[in-house]
């Protein structure tokens, strides 16, 4: 190559290394982004390339060097009294039915019964937590990460819809009130130069290090919930809203008692609307149980509440034309058909490619190539195609096949029958069973690598690819034992990122149990779900010892695990492959256990096991009510057992085996005294 030549592409490069850490400042520091997370990944993969492809490019700033800023270190760090959690969301009538449902089935209600829910538009700002003591403002904290919130009291002070003291009557003697930090859209207009949208200017002034500079934004404030609370009245949620407004707060004017999906969707609707009417930017609407007593009986899973749920509203369209329909095979062997659609520029972001879905969902809208469609774009999640306009379609457009073979391996395909709802999946997924599908394996390995699991730096989606292509890499575990002897022989690998790559691998061994769990991509098992299970199993040995076992029922026992989860669970323990995987991943990390917040409830070291069927209360319920009081259930009359808890129409075997082996058998009242609830 010539001088020249290097000369130019060292400049291009350093150009884009200025970029990025200009961008990491803005993000990390200033919270103040100026682009997008996708142009600023493209920026990221864009360096990396360049890296990968000239070897004399290097430099202390690269992607594969840092992993961001570090977050401003002038907020002191306070753990929330109660965690703030974030809401599950639901995007339809359906959605809302199952909603519903679920939370009848768990409180045992009949399914007529009514439930009134608090509908509130739900802010897109920034959240905060504000400590009260006997009526004084004392303490103002940042959502932070939801456990550990940044003390951000002093800008929060200059918040004039903050009050420094609570006026009126039933004020508890300590509270955090909890409500939403944000810029009205009128101000935005004024601040338009410096940040890329309201929900930015109010994160970014927030954490602004002199509060005199926070002073001069105009942050209003809507209270709508708490977290710790002494001595509060209030019995319900419309009744706290009311209270926070004698109180001195701002409370949102279209807050709605409502009773029955269809009110709420009719709420919805109006208020999707008037959305682009009012003040600010709101996203959805929040709806919860409205009786206090009922949100504390459905109480949480994982990281949300069971008695509440964001309504999100749809949002940018475009028309566009479908120029291809691909096949995709993800992880799991669903095969997604995508749409590549003639680009086009949907609130701000161009997009070539839309989802759509799957097979039947193809069928049902008759989507053909060459047909005009309209493309939605909600917010990070992939575009898709929402319906067809018949009227502008070409006859010679043809009716879609969708292939009954995987285009990846040639296997066959299937749609898996759902127990529950007894009908077929609308997904066909590819029948080989995960690593003999070269697609599925190609992706299994990328969500290995991806950020929520192994988390590898610089080991991004495209390297998978490369190094599949290369027979680099055919199994997790080949990640644990590369040839970096090849691989530094290649084009493009320098020996610094050869080095780092190395350095991230060697960091990621150490591994805690849920993340490892997520990471090997069990169909079901989620995040959450990966939580949930090593919150029980507690070490890698008795997660790994579930490959000799032909029973998972005691799985079911964790509050959030269900039947879907155990099917997966045994479908995936049952199969070679995954065994050999876990085997050689086994032989090459350190999983770590899951750290256990040790609770010492009313119930601590007791085993519990229900017979028969429990009166006004759900099995759920008391499973949840169990864990809640640090209780454990198990679901084997065994040495292990504690309390059997028998219900009406119990099996007599189950209450024989207790007698024998001297179990305590009790009724459910009984139950519930111990952990002093008034019967239901
Ligand atoms: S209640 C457990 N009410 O939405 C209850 N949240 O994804 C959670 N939000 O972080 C909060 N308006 O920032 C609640 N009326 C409202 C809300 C609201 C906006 C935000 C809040 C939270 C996020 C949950």
């Amino acid at each position: 190559m010539k001088k020249e030549q290097i000369e130019n592409i060292k400049k291009i490069y350093q150009l884009k290394i200025k970029k990025f850490k200009k961008y990491n400042k803005l993000y990390y520091q200033d919270s103040n982004p100026i682009i997008d997370d996708s142009e600023y990944d493209i920026l990221k993969s864009e360096i990396i390339d360049l890296e990968n492809k000239y070897s004399f490019l290097s430099s202390k700033e690269s992607p594969t060097v840092i992993v961001g800023y570090k977050p401003s270190k002038n907020f002191k760090k306070v753990k929330h009294k109660v965690a703030m959690l974030s809401l599950n969301n639901v995007f339809d009538r359906e959605d809302l039915i199952n909603f519903e449902k679920k939370i009848l089935n768990f409180l045992s209600l009949k399914s007529d019964f009514e439930i009134s829910y608090s509908a509130e538009p739900k802010i897109d700002g920034i959240s905060a937590s504000l400590f009260y003591k006997n009526g004084k403002f004392i303490q103002g904290l940042s959502r932070g990460d939801g456990i550990q919130g940044e003390d951000i009291t002093e800008n929060l002070n200059t918040i004039k819809d903050i009050p420094k003291f609570l006026k009126g009557k039933n004020i508890p003697s300590e509270i955090d009130i909890r409500g939403e930090v944000f810029i009205q859209n009128s101000d935005f207009m004024n601040l338009k130069e410096k940040f890329a949208n309201p929900r930015n200017a109010a994160s970014g002034s927030l954490r602004q290090k002199n509060p005199e500079k926070t002073k001069k934004i105009p942050l209003k404030f809507i209270a709508y919930t708490f977290g710790f609370t002494k001595n509060l009245l209030a019995l319900n949620q419309f009744e706290f809203l009311k209270n926070l407004k004698e109180w001195g707060f701002k409370v949102n004017k279209y807050n709605r008692l409502i009773k029955g999906i269809d009110n709420l969707i009719q709420n919805h609707s109006d208020l999707q609307e008037i959305r682009n009417k009012i003040d600010f930017d709101i996203d959805g609407i929040v709806y919860k149980i409205n009786e206090f007593n009922l949100q504390k009986r459905l109480g949480f899973v994982a990281n949300a509440p069971r008695w509440a749920v964001a309504h999100k509203f749809s949002s940018n369209k475009s028309i566009s034309k479908i120029l291809k329909i691909e096949i995709q095979v993800g992880r799991t062997g669903a095969l997604t058909p995508v749409a590549k659609i003639k680009p086009v520029n949907i609130g701000g972001v161009l997009v070539s490619n839309a989802s759509l879905h799957n097979e039947d969902e193809i069928d049902r809208k008759d989507i053909r190539v060459g047909d005009v469609v309209t493309v939605e774009r909600a917010g990070d999640v992939i575009p898709r195609v929402l319906s067809v306009d018949l009227k502008k379609r070409d006859k010679n457009n043809k009716k879609f096949n969708f292939p009954k073979k995987c285009p990846s391996c040639g296997s066959l395909t299937a749609k898996d029958f759902n127990n529950i709802t007894k009908k077929f999946d609308a997904v066909r997924r590819c029948i080989n069973d995960g690593y003999d599908c070269e697609k599925m394996s190609i992706e299994k390995i990328k969500h290995f690598v991806s950020k929520e699991a192994f988390n590898i730096d610089g080991f991004g989606k495209r390297i998978v690819e490369k190094f599949w292509d290369l027979k680099l890499i055919r199994y997790p575990q080949d990640i644990f034992n590369l040839n970096y002897g090849k691989i530094s022989k290649l084009e493009g690998w320098g020996k610094l990122s050869v080095a780092n790559l190395k350095y991230s691998i060697e960091e990621k061994k150490n591994i805690s149990l849920s993340r490892f769990i997520y990471s090997i991509g069990i169909r079901h098992i989620g995040q959450e779900s990966a939580k949930l299970l090593s919150k029980n199993l507690v070490n890698s040995k008795s997660f790994f010892n579930l490959t000799q076992k032909k029973n998972f029922n005691e799985l079911l026992n964790i509050d959030g695990i269900g039947e879907t989860q155990i099917k997966s669970l045994q479908n995936f323990f049952s199969n070679e492959k995954n065994l050999f995987v876990l085997d050689r991943l086994k032989a090459c990390l350190n999983i770590t256990n899951e750290e256990i917040i040790s609770k010492i409830g009313k119930l601590s070291e007791k085993t519990f096991m229900f017979t028969g069927k429990l009166n006004g209360i759900s099995r759920a319920e008391a499973k949840s009510l169990v864990e809640k009081n640090s209780g454990k259930i198990i679901s084997n009359v065994s040495q292990k057992l504690d309390f059997l808890v028998i219900g009406d129409n119990p099996t007599t075997r189950k209450i024989n085996e207790a007698k024998d082996l001297n179990i305590k058998v009790i009724s459910q009242s009984e139950l519930l005294k111990m952990i002093d609830v008034k019967d239901f």
